[in-house]
């Protein structure tokens, strides 16, 4: 059999061991990326089901248009309008199944073997691995707590040829937290329209804000139609509906829209309109703030037990919202060594920070997950990675 080329690159040993670890009910898991089941409005859903095949009867189990459910659409522009000051209209707005399908629709829209993508460093390891099915040559731009540095942006955009698409995750980064500053949101739109160059701002984690408002999405300082926005109803609402949404120009809208079309028709008619109908009956807003109450209390008990536990030398940022924090360890601890010890005998996994990186090297780095874990279990775990911190270092 002749698989096609494009999986060459594809080594599922580097998550491999994490999947099978997490497999292991025994493991205290601070590896994944998953919201809290307990938060999930299950009676709610349950309500707004009701609702929907009441009101839609056989039309919510029918095939709908690619483009999404209109009403959906709609409430999308509102949120991100009022949430994040990005001025969009309902046909502006393409539902797509998770972010993660909107990376791998961007893969086909502008990617070409070869073709060099411009990221964080680090950058989701689902981008990269998105972006690698077709053939992007992966440049990692220099990245510091302010968000990307635009100097060496435009370094790289002005000295390397075919730059076709610029990937930035600017709101509670995965895997480090960082937050980008209203600054550098306003100069990287700048500089990619004034180069003419695609980018998309990836934002599953910008409403998991713990304290004050969003601040401007990069779209909002787009004068070029060259950024494309990203959200989620995966950390705020549901992972399982696999409802998500884009945000772009025409041009390169209708262009993902076919993509969509050819890929997979349409996404799922009922868990739009379940969305549409919680949203009508509840208020959304107030389950993120619930949601939000109880990361940021994770948040602080993970911070906590890391300076009780983790060896002095351990650098550890306190996030301002999303799922993650990150660990900087000092060089010469190779994380993947530690995971292998604490999986095996301690019995608690993290994410090796080196997944993350496009380039090599980087392998003094920890990612933990908060939001997935109690508070007890939270310090539970950290005190295990102390301990094995303590006898690798
Ligand atoms: C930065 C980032 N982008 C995209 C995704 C994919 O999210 P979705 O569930 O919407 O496909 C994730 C998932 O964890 C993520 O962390």
């Amino acid at each position: 059999m002749k698989f096609a080329k494009r999986l060459e690159w594809c080594d599922s040993s580097d998550v491999g061991d994490i999947l099978k670890a997490l497999s292991d009910p025994e493991i205290l898991s601070l590896a994944g990326g998953l919201p809290a089941p307990e938060l999930f409005p299950v009676e709610e859903v349950k309500t707004a089901t009701a609702l929907v095949l009441d009101r839609e009867g056989d039309k919510a189990l029918q095939y709908s248009s690619a483009q999404g459910d209109p009403r959906l659409r709609e409430m999308v522009a509102r949120r991100m309008t009022d949430k994040y000051g990005t001025p969009a209209k309902a046909e502006e707005v393409l539902i797509t199944n998770g972010s993660q399908q909107a990376l791998d629709m961007a893969g086909k829209v502008f990617l070409e073997e070869g073709s060099v993508v411009l990221c964080e460093s680090p950058t989701y390891l689902g981008a990269l691995g998105a972006f690698r099915t077709y053939g992007a040559e992966f440049v990692e731009v220099e990245t510091d707590s302010d968000g990307m540095i635009i100097e060496d942006l435009e370094r790289k955009l002005k000295e390397i040829d075919d730059v076709r698409l610029v990937y930035v995750n600017p709101d509670f980064q995965n895997p480090t937290g960082i937050d980008w500053s209203v600054e550098r949101r306003k100069a990287f739109a700048e500089v990619v329209g004034r180069y003419g160059v695609a980018a998309i701002e990836d934002n599953p984690y910008g409403e998991l804000r713990f304290e004050g408002p969003c601040p401007p999405s990069i779209k909002s300082f787009d004068r070029d139609g060259v950024v494309i926005s990203l959200g989620s109803f995966s950390k705020i609402f549901s992972p399982g509906m696999r409802v998500a949404w884009m945000i772009a120009a025409p041009e390169i809208l209708s262009k993902f829209g076919d993509m969509k079309q050819n890929a997979i028709l349409c996404s799922s008619t009922l868990h739009q309109a379940q969305i549409v109908a919680y949203n009508e009956m509840f208020d959304l807003d107030a389950h993120v703030e619930r949601i939000c109450k109880v990361y940021k209390k994770r948040m602080s008990v993970l911070i906590d037990s890391v300076r009780e536990f983790f060896p002095k030398e351990a650098v550890v940022v306190p996030p301002a919202g999303g799922l993650f924090a990150w660990v900087e360890l000092p060089e010469g601890v190779n994380a993947r060594d530690v995971f292998k010890v604490a999986v095996e005998e301690h019995k608690v996994a993290f994410v090796p920070g080196g997944a993350f990186f496009a380039e090599p090297g980087h392998e003094n780095y920890m990612r933990l997950n908060f939001s997935n874990v109690p508070e007890d279990r939270l310090k539970e775990g950290i005190r295990r990675l102390g301990a094995v911190l303590s006898q690798s270092m």
